[in-house]
């Protein structure tokens, strides 16, 4: 959109219309009176057995206590603004950006989105999924480069058909000041796709980790190893796989950041040497399990809550068998909670009501003969016993090779006593390494690529081809740093298909 004449009314519609495409479901909008049924958040009981517990159980993490929680002050959401790529911003946006006053949509001060019907609650859970938690600076990115077309074209950064660069925006905390303000969940869960639309909740595509560790060589080497220890660091492990980092040179910290794609990305408490593949949030609320090592249980709306609470920066708070990733110098102590943000209850309810309703976009492929054959040749090889219909999960737990499960785990964790064989570090060499990979649902594999829990494959035919068992393998996804090619081990099934067959398989996967 290019405006040559603008007129605030313009303005207004065109800058506030912009930024995706939502994919909240138009049936799940009901517009009848609706009685929230809001649970606690940080409902002490609830806590103490949302996670299964860690490989090494001793350092599963303890959660901070309901009164320290509750002193966390609320974080405001303002009215955040689209980012133009160059080029595309309309004439004279910037200038009346600068001049808007400070708008604060939700906060626990009197400002508040209207909330009557249900379709109010996920609108304003939408705002909360847009809603940046890090500023300015502490954004890792910065306005110089949003506003230069060698940010685009250096790391493909995905731009919307309306010209806008989806994954964050500007914010004005005061006026005057325009600011980047980053790392609401749309930063990670926006994917824009090849025809330029945008959809919230799938897997995301921008280039997240090599845009910011890209940023980070601008900071000193001290702060770096402190972030990446706070991090990834898995203290109760021999080596722990962050003990290096002193030893470290920036280049040497930061060149595995810049190795993970789009798709993929070192959510804190993972790992920057094997990532987690970024899930489609579409169907979250069928899954009894999140994460890709099943951290966390999802038991009903109230756990979504405390999984947005836990990631949006709680899990730093938590202590790891002693360690506390906030904790200070010495990573050991729980900083005043007026110094931490949180949302409020009534933000997370919103959050999630979004979230659950979020539909996929509709599906370009027919289920035609090839389909057909396909189908018969997933009930014939198996594929069912895990991926079982209709969610094309069996909703279960897998332990990894090298990891037992404790006795009586099947009955608590819904364990499926078969190691699938995929590579166990992310499982056990992490602070969301429970042991486990979940059967992930195969819904919606048509819309997102990176598969496998670190997004070695970028395609379902890749990974499909028994050439990714050898060590000569280059992956098409995620390549650990420093690897040239790289073996993506396990899950044997349907590698050894005639090609025909194979095509038949993809074209069935295509349609779920
Ligand atoms: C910095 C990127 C990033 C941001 C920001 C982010 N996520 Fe995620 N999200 C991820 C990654 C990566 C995973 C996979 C983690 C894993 O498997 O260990 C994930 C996993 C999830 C899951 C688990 C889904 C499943 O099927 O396992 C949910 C639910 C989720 N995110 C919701 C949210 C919500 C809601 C927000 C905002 C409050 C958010 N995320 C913000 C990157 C992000
Ligand atoms: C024994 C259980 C089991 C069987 C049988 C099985 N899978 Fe899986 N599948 C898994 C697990 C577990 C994963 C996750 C593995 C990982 O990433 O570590 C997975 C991952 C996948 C993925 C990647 C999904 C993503 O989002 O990354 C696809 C695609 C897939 N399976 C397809 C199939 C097909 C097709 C068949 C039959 C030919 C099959 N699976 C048979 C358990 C199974």
């Amino acid at each position: 959109m290019r405006l040559s004449q603008p007129s605030l009314a313009v303005l207004l519609l065109g800058f506030g219309a912009g930024l995706s495409v939502s994919l909240a479901g138009q049936a799940a909008r009901n517009d009848g009176a609706f009685q929230p049924d809001m649970p606690k958040t940080w409902d002490e009981a609830a806590i103490a057995t949302l996670e299964v517990p860690l490989a090494n159980p001793a350092a599963s993490p303890r959660h901070v206590s309901a009164s320290y929680y509750y002193e966390i002050p609320v974080r405001p959401i303002y009215k955040a603004y689209p980012i133009y790529a160059p080029g595309r911003e309309p004439a004279g946006y910037w200038e009346w950006l600068r001049q808007q006053d400070p708008v604060i949509l939700w906060d626990d001060k009197g400002h508040a989105p209207p909330l009557a019907t249900k379709s109010d609650w996920i609108e304003a859970g939408e705002m909360v999924f847009d809603a940046a938690v890090a500023f300015g600076p502490a954004a890792g990115f910065s306005i110089d480069e949003v506003r230069d077309p060698a940010w685009y074209r250096e790391w493909s950064v995905p731009v919307t058909k309306d010209g806008i660069m989806p994954f964050f925006g500007y914010v004005v905390r005061k006026r005057g000041m325009v600011e980047i303000g980053a790392f609401g969940c749309g930063t990670c869960h926006t994917r824009v796709m090849a025809d330029g639309a945008v959809l919230k909740g799938p897997q995301g595509n921008f280039p997240a980790d090599r845009t910011f560790a890209q940023n980070l060589r601008g900071a000193s080497i001290e702060i770096v190893r402190r972030f990446e220890r706070l991090t990834y660091a898995v203290p109760w492990l021999h080596p722990d796989p962050m003990a290096a980092a002193d030893q470290l040179s920036l280049d040497g910290l930061l060149a595995p950041l810049e190795a993970i794609p789009p798709g993929v990305d070192a959510r804190r408490g993972t790992s920057l040497y094997f990532p987690p593949q970024i899930p489609d949030l579409v169907g979250v609320k069928y899954r009894r399990y999140l994460d890709h090592t099943g951290l966390q249980r999802n038991r009903s709306i109230g756990d979504l809550m405390r999984y947005a609470a836990i990631n949006q920066g709680e899990d730093a708070l938590a202590s790891f068998g002693g360690f506390i990733p906030r904790g200070g110098p010495q990573f050991d102590t729980l900083p005043a909670p007026a110094t931490q943000t949180r949302y409020s209850d009534e933000q997370l309810y919103a959050l999630a009501l979004y979230v659950y309703s979020l539909e996929p976009p509709p599906n370009p492929n027919k289920f035609d003969s090839r389909a057909a054959r396909g189908k018969k040749i997933f009930a014939r090889e198996g594929c069912a016993m895990c991926h079982t219909p209709p969610l094309y999960t069996n909703n279960k737990l897998t332990p990894v090779q090298g990891f037992s499960p404790p006795p009586g785990a099947a009955a608590d964790v819904g364990v499926l006593p078969v190691s699938v064989g995929t590579d166990p570090d992310l499982a056990l060499k992490t602070r969301r390494g429970t042991g486990y990979y979940k059967v992930p649902s195969l819904r919606g594999v048509w819309y997102r690529g990176m598969f496998g829990h670190s997004g070695w494959c970028a395609t379902l035919d890749d990974w499909l081809d028994p050439r990714r068992l050898r060590s000569d393998y280059v992956p098409t996804g995620f390549k650990p740093y420093g690897k040239k090619t790289f073996a993506v081990k396990g899950h044997p099934f349907g590698l050894d298909l005639s090609a025909e067959d194979r095509q038949a398989l993809v074209a069935f996967l295509k349609t779920l």
